[in-house]
């Protein structure tokens, strides 16, 4: 059976480059993956006075992920940084403190920008952000898309040849990194 890799698109924009990429990973991942994207619609801004009382989302979306076998985040950059959105979901997931969600998940960064630097910037703070709180995330390769903005048709398809490339590597490598972590 394949391994459960919740690929969490970091966007709520309905035309989301980040969607289209975590669309078009699910088509070129090997058979020992099935990617479910999702995003972090939905996910209720976290307060630590509900804690005691969780929304049934924040319960539905720890839930997915514990039932995973890995984790694959597509972020824009915002300012530098990853998306409010996605650090909410981040924090849902986080908690109870010391119960994260991502505990024990492989998991894989990919950052992607129409513009020239990839969203290198976003990588770089989310990979700062999981170690206390997740598994073991791939170093290598580094993966930061620049010029995304041609890289698909009018229905969302990957057309880019050498962004195809590159991110059948990626998940070739990210395949092999979930298998390694698992139990
Ligand atoms: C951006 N964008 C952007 N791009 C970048 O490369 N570095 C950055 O720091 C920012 N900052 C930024 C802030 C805000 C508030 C917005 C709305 C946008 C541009 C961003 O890469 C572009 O809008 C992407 O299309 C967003 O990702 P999705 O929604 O296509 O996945």
């Amino acid at each position: 059976m394949a391994y459960n890799i919740v690929t969490i698109a970091g966007s709520l924009r309905k035309d989301s480059f980040s969607l289209k990429i975590a669309n078009a990973l699910a088509k070129l991942a090997p058979g020992s993956l099935e990617l479910e994207v999702v995003t972090p619609a939905g996910i209720s801004f976290f307060n630590q006075d509900l804690e005691g009382a969780p929304p049934a989302d924040w319960l539905a979306f720890r839930e997915k992920l514990q039932k995973s076998n890995g984790v694959l985040f597509v972020t824009p950059e915002y300012n530098r940084s990853i998306p409010g959105v996605l650090k909410n979901a981040i924090d849902v997931a986080s908690r109870p403190y010391g119960k994260s969600s991502f505990l024990g998940k492989p998991v894989g960064i990919i950052s992607n920008s129409p513009g020239l630097l990839g969203g290198v910037s976003a990588a770089k703070h989310l990979q700062n952000i999981l170690p206390g709180i997740s598994g073991p995330v791939l170093q290598q390769p580094e993966i930061y898309l620049s010029g995304v903005g041609d890289a698909f048709d009018a229905d969302g398809n990957l057309t880019k040849d050498s962004l195809k490339t590159v991110l059948q590597q990626f998940i070739d490598a990210f395949a092999a990194h979930v298998a390694k972590h698992q139990g």
